[in-house]
């Protein structure tokens, strides 16, 4: 079928055009990606969109969704283009300009909340926020807690705030803050977060989707991609109650080792945990 075809193609015609366009433009996930799409062009659930057929699709919405495959061949990331991303089984609006959430940040919940259950009552600390993926899934999943996200980024703060309003939070504040400048009111019983890790002189390395729509100051810390450990673990007791914890997600390969090490110099109680695919990618540390 060519995109140039007069008639609209009925569902499964759109699909099957959709994936045979993005795999011979080499985009690796091309099927889940086109079900995505489809799913939030027409506000339907994929299990809705596999099993029928039979919707029609108006002219209106097909030149939508050429229009979205265009771009996702230029290599926008679909999370961008629909403007919607699942971060642990919740909807997050994804805005320009904000960092996109990422599926492996949600093993830091999956600490967060494990540690959690030890506590009745629990503050908690996210430390640049993004889209508020990670605060707002846990001012949802533990309604006794009280959640803080600060992130530097002033679309950041207006993103976390619009997604936590849309989740219907009220266990929950924003801050616009600079973790290394600011000062915070009080200890928290755990901070979390994914902060920027990339070294500056791989970011040339990084993928279009990446290098092109995620924000720098999201990416790197125009360093060696370990100032933001460093100063963590330099204030933990600033920073985290007496026996509170961090919980961090480090990079790739050597460098949760060196966020590590790092931990470990400063005499602080740290351990990797693995991410779904056996990689250590987060650290946990406890203020003794
Ligand atoms: C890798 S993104 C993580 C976003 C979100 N937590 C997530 O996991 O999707 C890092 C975030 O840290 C924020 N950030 C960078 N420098 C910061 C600083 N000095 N203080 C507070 N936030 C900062 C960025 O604006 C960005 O939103």
């Amino acid at each position: 079928m060519k995109t140039s075809d007069v008639f609209t193609p009925n569902l499964p015609e759109m699909i099957s055009w959709g994936e045979m366009e993005l795999n011979r433009n080499c985009i690796e996930n091309y099927r889940k990606e086109v079900l995505w799409m489809v799913s939030n062009l027409l506000n339907l659930p994929l299990s809705k969109i596999i099993c029928s057929p039979s919707i029609k699709i108006s002219k209106q919405k097909f030149t939508i969704f050429k229009n979205w495959i265009h771009r996702r061949i230029n290599k926008e990331p679909f999370q961008k283009i629909t403007g919607h991303t699942e971060f642990y089984a919740l909807d997050f609006n994804v805005t320009p300009g904000v960092f996109i959430p990422r599926p492996e940040t949600e093993r830091l919940v999956d600490e967060v909340l494990n540690i959690a259950s030890s506590f009745k009552q629990i503050s908690i600390l996210d430390v640049g926020t993004g889209t508020g993926c990670i605060g707002v899934t846990l001012a949802k999943m533990l309604p006794k807690s009280f959640v803080t996200c600060i992130d530097i980024s002033r679309k950041a703060i207006k993103s976390a705030i619009d997604n936590a309003e849309f989740h219907n939070l009220k266990n929950i504040q924003f801050k616009r803050k600079n973790i290394m400048l600011d000062k915070l009111d009080q200890p928290f019983d755990i901070l979390v977060s994914n902060p920027p890790y990339i070294p500056k002189n791989e970011l040339k390395s990084l993928m279009p989707e990446v290098l092109n729509h995620d924000p720098h100051k999201a990416l790197t810390d125009n360093e060696n991609g370990l100032v933001f450990y460093r100063y963590f673990a330099k204030n933990i007791s600033s920073l985290v109650k007496k026996q509170g914890y961090m919980i961090l997600e480090t990079g790739n390969r050597k460098h949760p080792y060196k966020v590590l090490d790092l931990f470990k110099k400063n005499n602080i109680q740290s351990l990797l945990k693995n991410d779904y695919s056996n990689h250590p990618r987060v650290l946990i540390a406890q203020n003794e």
